[in-house]
């Protein structure tokens, strides 16, 4: 931090707000190709956590790149930069006491150990949703591997860019073996623990 700058210390804290909610707050993080799946498992994870009167926010892939990050591109650099703005900005909602659902292919192992570091191991859960590219491409939701294969879309995760698989997640998903309903109940009764209800 530069020298110059000197953080307000606020008199609510983090652990204020949890305690107002009723519940802790953290990052849910999916990563995995486009198309594997995760923005639909995390939109149903986020409704069923709503229902049972939980503080969320979900950010996106798709839309985070409609507006704040919409002055970066695909390249590596560029997609360093966009996870660390979206980690920075888990990180301010977690402080607001939510729960985070960020769903964002984030490629690279050193951007999802970099969230790890912003937000601190603690509020990090990983989800990797593991969906080969013969099933993403097959599916090709949004027609984007088609165009990649036309040499119409460069750096296109899977096909022309890398992906690193997490060799360690906090929850892994294989789409192809589990449905929908199966995978959100796993993600939802690994956090139940974590979400402490009644926080104190
Ligand atoms: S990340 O790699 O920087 O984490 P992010 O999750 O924000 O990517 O955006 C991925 C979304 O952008 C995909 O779901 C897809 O719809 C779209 N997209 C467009 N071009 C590409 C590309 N070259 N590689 C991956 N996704 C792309």
């Amino acid at each position: 931090m530069k020298k110059s700058i000197i953080p307000h210390i606020y008199n609510v804290s983090i652990h204020d707000r949890r305690k107002a909610n009723k519940h802790n707050s953290f990052l849910l993080w999916f990563t995995g190709l486009s198309g594997s799946g995760k923005s639909t498992i995390a939109n149903i994870v986020e409704q069923q956590l709503l229902r049972r009167g939980i503080k969320t926010y979900a950010l996106d892939g798709d839309n985070v790149r409609k507006g704040i990050n919409n002055d970066l591109t695909f390249s590596p650099e560029d997609r360093t930069e966009n996870i660390r703005r979206i980690a920075e900005t888990a990180n301010l909602m977690i402080d607001a006491g939510l729960v985070v659902l960020a769903a964002f292919v984030s490629p690279y192992k050193k951007d999802r150990d970099n969230i790890k570091k912003i937000v601190k191991d603690i509020n990090f859960v990983e989800i990797y949703i593991n969906t080969s590219i013969e099933e993403c491409e097959l599916r090709d939701v949004k027609g984007l591997y088609k165009r990649a294969r036309a040499g119409e879309i460069k750096n296109m995760t899977g096909i022309s860019a890398p992906y690193e698989a997490p060799r360690n997640p906090n929850i892994e998903i294989k789409t192809e073996e589990e449905s929908v309903e199966e995978s959100v109940k796993k993600v939802i009764e690994y956090i139940t623990p974590k979400l402490k209800l009644n926080y104190e």
